[in-house]
């Protein structure tokens, strides 16, 4: 049992405060951190490279252990969650760092990933799938700088955005925090970065997560990137090698592994290519307890820190051990295991920050900001992201629709629903559905769109709707997640209250208009033919009303696909250029002058028959899907709905899944594809409620079978 860190902590006290050359802004940075360094014991440069979460350190702590860095994780707030809250909460513990023996000011980080969605009433950006769709690298920019000052105007100094990682798999819980599957538009939105950093006032930036967390096989953070290094440059590095030369102060290590060695202890990717080769200046930083995953145990060891150190991580975002990460830390270097110039070079790195970005002049927060936070003016940039991240995938005319006369008619569980227009990442780590945040909600802006020039109806569940109304507008989607709870190995189709919904308001024969509110493409493939406009709308925010500005035509749609959108969720993962047939390509968008015909799957290029053998409450199923296209269908994935009653129990010759009434099957891992002209035969049991009718529809990857 290792006895924790109580060492006694010994420093050189500065005789004369501003007598000391570190402490002379006039002075090249360069030498005030040569100074800084000489003077420090081994205990005030171990604190330095410790990063600590705020619920679990005090003032006393931070003097006593010479802690260097504070975090808030998600949603980790002060009781008072406004920007007087926050720069309390952040002065408090900056003058416990303050008196220690150097006075060495702490740097805070935290995630303002689409605004600095921590704080209540900050502006909430769209996320950055949406940002992706604007294809704008200045209105980044511009939501950068907005964002610093909602981060200095609540106290804090350091954000781990942006996110420029590469979603090459939908079912990764973070595609929303990817700009898009395509490395050079993500390059070219990393002017966040310059937004960030590159003007007054001014905040650190941080890449992340480096490198290749979007591509791993099974879409997971925690996954691996099976890729060859020609194609793990090409794919995710590029972004990074942007971010670098954009001057960003800070780097986040990935959880993900590459070909089996998790990049938290991975030296050639973090020294030799990221610091080496890119150039990169700034300091590393770990993940949450990254370190604690390299050797796959719970918890990290000795061992893990001098990997991780070593590898050139100079900063550890511990969060909660801290106390035994320093006593690992001080271990490793008494034991040789860890050289003394890694952690020179380590603090250097990081005291070269806190001199640039004047923590040393001004430690204590600059609270000049704090009417920037949810200012008019940020909310107003925001509205103008939302309408430019609108896709429009189909239109049959429906859209843009006029403001004036008649009725129309609102539904779905995201029309009236803050929480779920923002996101995860929004006041909580998760986000949450509800009235969460201030704002204008999709409903909000179609209600203001409109005024009394028309009367708007809203039901959550369509219900009430009639014939009467000359248009009906679903907004459905996903509800917030964050990370592994958005990763989806299952359906990626709308949920049966979305279907519900939309049947509902199509039933009574209303022009009906999509609004998909989702971090990701959803599988809609074999509903898509029955909805006369469909509208991508993303995580947008705070700013609702920026989605009512493209349905009315205040602003045409010009929003473009960062992402491929599936035929299929058994495509995945799908990209530009991989030979699969997408629903909609990357850089799919229509806009007003123009109403493509309906991007129909292609003619039924299937036959199926299905039959059943009915008992009281059971039946066995016997399914046969023949692929009648030219192409081969590889790999296979037959879809239907059935009703609420109908369950498939046990399947064989084939692997059935089933989601609210979704049901899907796939190949097994000796029958994937179908050649042209081949039929895939399997079976199931089911059970049913006393009815057992025949699903009105099938499709074979997105194409909807005739019934032989
Ligand atoms: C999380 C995320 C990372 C975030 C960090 C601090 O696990 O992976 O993106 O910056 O922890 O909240």
């Amino acid at each position: 049992m290792l006895a924790l860190f109580t060492g006694t902590l010994t420093s050189a006290a500065p005789a004369d405060a501003a007598a000391l050359p570190y402490q002379d802004p006039t002075l090249p940075v360069a030498q005030r951190v040569g100074d800084l360094l000489a003077r420090m014991s081994l205990d005030d440069k171990l604190g330095q490279m410790t990063q600590a979460e705020r619920a679990v350190v005090t003032p006393a702590d931070l003097t006593q252990y010479r802690i260097g860095s504070v975090l808030s994780g998600g949603g980790s707030a002060p009781a008072q969650n406004d920007p007087a809250g926050w720069a309390d909460l952040y002065d408090g513990l900056q003058r416990g760092a303050l008196a220690t023996p150097l006075q060495i000011p702490m740097i805070y980080g935290i995630d303002a990933v689409h605004g600095n969605n921590n704080v209540l009433g900050a502006t909430i950006f769209p996320h950055n799938i949406g940002l992706g769709a604007t294809r704008d690298p200045d209105l980044a920019q511009r939501i950068g700088r907005a964002t610093a000052e909602e981060v200095v105007g609540s106290g804090q100094d350091w954000t781990f955005a942006p996110c420029v990682c590469v979603a090459r798999n939908d079912r990764w819980g973070r595609t929303y925090e990817s700009f898009s599957e395509n490395p050079d538009l993500v390059s070219q939105m990393s002017t966040v970065v310059t937004g960030l950093q590159d003007g007054t006032p001014k905040v650190l930036a941080t890449a992340k997560h480096y490198v290749g967390d979007g591509g791993t096989t099974n879409g997971t953070d925690q996954g691996d990137t099976q890729l060859s290094e020609a194609e793990l440059r090409s794919v995710h590095l590029p972004p990074f090698r942007a971010a670098v030369q954009r001057g960003v102060g800070s780097v986040m290590i990935s959880f993900s592994s590459w070909n089996g060695q998790k990049l938290h202890g991975h030296r050639y990717l973090v020294t030799d290519v990221l610091k080496g080769e890119l150039g990169f200046t700034g300091f590393t930083v770990s993940d949450w307890a990254g370190i604690d995953q390299i050797d796959g145990q719970r918890g990290f060891t000795q061992a893990e820190v001098a990997q991780a150190i070593n590898a050139g991580l100079d900063m550890i975002m511990v969060p909660n051990e801290w106390r035994l990460f320093l006593t690992h830390l001080k271990a490793a270097v008494n034991a040789g295991q860890i050289p003394m110039s890694r952690i020179d070079d380590a603090n250097r790195r990081i005291l070269t920050k806190k001199f640039e970005y004047g923590l040393f002049e001004q430690p204590l927060a600059d609270r000049s900001y704090a009417s920037t936070v949810g200012s008019a003016a940020h909310r107003t940039l925001a509205r103008e992201a939302v309408r430019r991240s609108q896709v429009l995938l189909k239109n049959s005319g429906v859209l843009p629709l006029a403001k004036n006369g008649g009725k129309i008619f609102v539904a779905g569980k995201s029309a009236d629903d803050i929480g779920n227009q923002s996101g995860g990442w929004t006041l909580s780590w998760q986000g949450a559905s509800g009235n969460t945040v201030p704002g204008t909600t999709i409903l909000q802006g179609i209600r203001d769109a409109v005024g009394s020039q028309a009367t708007v109806t809203y039901a959550r569940d369509g219900s009430g709707i009639d014939g009467s109304y000359r248009a009906a507008i679903a907004v459905v989607g996903e509800t917030p997640y964050a990370e592994g709870a958005g990763d989806r190995t299952g359906s990626l189709t709308l949920d049966a209250t979305d279907l519900s919904t939309i049947n509902r308001l199509r039933a009574a024969g209303v022009p009906t208009v999509v609004v998909l509110v989702s971090g990701r493409p959803l599988d809609i493939a074999s509903q898509v033919g029955d909805w006369n406009a469909v509208v991508a709308s993303w995580l947008p925010g705070s700013e609702g009303g920026g989605v009512a500005d493209v349905l009315f035509g205040d602003h045409a749609p010009t929003g473009k696909l960062p992402v491929t959108w599936m035929r299929s969720a058994s495509q995945q993962p799908v990209n530009d250029g991989d030979g699969q047939t997408a629903l909609y390509p990357y850089g799919h968008g229509l806009t007003y002058t123009t109403t493509d015909p309906d991007p129909e799957p292609q003619p039924s290029s299937c036959r199926v028959t299905y039959t059943t053998n009915d008992w009281n409450n059971g039946f066995t199923a016997s399914v046969s899907v023949t692929n009648t296209g030219t192409a081969p269908v590889n790999p296979w994935s037959t879809q239907w709905t059935y009703t609420a009653g109908q369950r498939v129990t046990q399947a064989w010759s084939a692997r059935v899944t089933q989601s609210g009434t979704a049901v899907t099957a796939t190949g097994e891992a000796w029958n994937p594809s179908l050649a042209p002209g081949a039929t895939a035969t399997f079976g199931f049991n089911g059970s049913h409620t006393g009815s057992n009718p025949r699903p009105p529809s099938f499709t074979l990857n997105g194409s909807t079978c005739t019934a032989a």
